[in-house]
């Protein structure tokens, strides 16, 4: 086993961290769509009284829920409950009352526009009784069928141009569902909006670990020098879940892990271990070098995508002696189900930093292990003079970036085991998030909510962006599509995925890493 050398952080060490100081968006609404949904409960209540209790919330703020259902006052109250359950919230913080008084709801039906002139009368009112002025951050938490008439509604109303202040729209994922569709949205979108006012969250980058990517890459000068072809042998990325579909079999029969998890959450990790340094850390030249990466990606043909990718779906398997349901057996699944649970996938990147270093990318659900991670593998050194040991049968070194639910770095070198011999081992140098001290209250929405607030776009989705996703999607997709998998259910619920999946990496002499 690995020796582990702890790097500990001390707070002495965190005061000398140069803080950047924080703007408190201006007085504003926010108006959540689609707000009797799970989403607005567990999440975003809980993340915006989160900010509330650190400061970063302005006084004069308003919440408005907005759905079909006619709910009244319990609205405001079942929030209060979600924001103690699911935000760890102590019911007796003194913040609670006043916070769950800014909270109402509003009935409409998001595709009738005969409603939208009441909402319209609905937030002015609210902004004259609170003091608030037209700032509103529209966030659309419906199915993605009302974000083109939601948008064209605020629209035609007024809404979405602000006469003053800021107005800015939320839209969760699925941005399209293949390279033509995500055009069509991204131009309904834009027949209203401007680019800088569309917010497509990805909640993979509100985590911590995930912003840290570039904290660790550009701010530390010893990195970038070794981060290219010359130093780096390959790129893994894995994004396994013990979970299956969770009663989402209706949506999830229409996705797919490549859909679902690699052409948005995967394909963003990416780009941020493959892009070059910015200019700044504003949000344009971040974007324009992430979209650049996605660009550079040399999308698969037909024959390559038989050779480069595998795709899995899971059958029954066991935990503590539990049965585990197949994917075909789960609610809303057709039995014959075809839709892929596990992907993996081996991309090139061809521009001069990474031409020749293959980026291999898998994901699934019920897999052995939940965990998301990031493994730069080094190349060997060219010769070692160590006796008898041979060079192919020491690990490489590598360095594991771990976004969850380990959250830390760790590089992995090796060393002298103590002894009279000279005897190799391998060494862990090991940074844990949790030196910081207790985060797990946060839901992952409090940086994105707080961005859109005041207008910051870094950590979301561009509209070319979506599109460079899906132009390498989209072709796998189709040969998918055209050729039914043979072997569905391939894998084993609990266990690493299909064979095929092992079959991809060690034809290239490698293997993944499965902590
Ligand atoms: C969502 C997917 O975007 O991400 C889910 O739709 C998936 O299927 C989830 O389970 C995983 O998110 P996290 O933060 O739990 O890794």
């Amino acid at each position: 086993m690995a020796a582990t050398v702890q790097m500990k952080v001390s707070p002495e060490d965190l005061s000398q961290v140069p803080q950047t100081g924080e703007r408190i968006p201006n007085p504003g609404i926010m108006v959540i769509f689609g707000a009797s949904g799970d989403l607005t409960k567990r999440k975003l209540l809980p993340a915006l009284f989160h900010l509330e209790q650190v400061g970063l919330l302005p006084k004069n703020f308003a919440i408005v829920g907005v759905a079909r259902r006619p709910l009244g006052d319990e609205f405001a109250a079942d929030m209060r409950e979600g924001i103690v359950e699911f935000g760890s919230v102590d019911n007796s913080d003194p913040r609670l009352e006043e916070f769950t008084s800014k909270i109402s709801y509003y009935a409409l039906s998001f595709d009738d526009p005969s409603h939208y002139a009441g909402l319209k009368t609905e937030l002015d009112r609210i902004a004259k009784d609170k003091g608030i002025g037209s700032d509103r951050l529209f966030y659309l938490a419906t199915a993605p069928e009302y974000f083109a008439s939601i948008i064209e509604n605020l629209g035609t109303q007024g809404m979405a141009q602000p006469e003053h202040g800021r107005v800015g729209v939320v839209i969760e994922k699925p941005f399209g569902h293949d390279l033509d569709s995500a055009k069509a949205l991204n131009r309904e979108l834009q027949a209203v909006l401007s680019e800088r006012q569309i917010y497509r969250i990805d909640h993979y980058l509100g985590k911590e670990t995930v912003q840290n990517i570039m904290a660790f890459r550009f701010a530390n000068g010893i990195f970038e020098p070794v981060w290219n072809r010359r130093y780096i042998d390959h790129v893994q990325l894995t994004v396994a879940e013990t979970l299956g579909v969770e009663g989402r079999g209706g949506y999830y029969e229409s996705a797919g892990v490549l859909r679902d998890m690699i052409q948005n959450h995967m394909f963003q990790l990416m780009s941020l271990v493959a892009m070059e340094p910015p200019s700044s850390f504003d949000a344009t030249p971040v974007r324009d070098e992430k979209v650049k990466v996605l660009n550079a990606v040399r999308p698969l043909v037909p024959e390559e995508i038989l050779q480069r990718t595998v795709r899995g779906q899971y059958d029954e398997g066991f935990v503590d002696g539990q049965k585990l349901p197949a994917y075909r057996a789960e609610p809303s699944v057709a039995p014959a189900s075809n839709t892929e649970t596990f992907a993996a996938i081996k991309l090139d990147v061809d521009n001069w930093r990474w031409a020749g270093v293959p980026f291999y990318l898998r994901s699934g659900k019920r897999l052995a292990k939940h965990v998301t991670e990031i493994v730069i593998e080094f190349r060997r050194p060219p010769l070692l003079a160590f006796g008898k040991i041979q060079i192919g049968t020491l690990e490489p070194n590598r360095l594991v970036l771990q976004i969850q639910p380990e959250e830390g770095i760790k590089m992995e070198i090796k060393a002298k085991r103590p002894g009279a011999t000279m005897q190799l081992t391998s060494v862990a140098l090991d940074f844990s998030y949790s030196d910081f001290g207790p985060t797990d209250k946060a839901t992952g929405y409090e940086r994105l909510l707080y961005d859109a607030m005041i207008g910051d776009t870094t950590l979301f989705h561009r509209a070319d962006m979506v599109e460079a996703a899906w132009r390498i999607a989209t072709p796998i997709l189709d040969v998918w599509g055209s050729i039914p998998p043979r072997d569905f259910p391939n894998y084993a619920a609990m266990s690493w995925g299909p064979a095929s999946a092992d079959d991809l990496i060690h034809r290239d002499g490698r293997h993944w890493r499965n902590p």
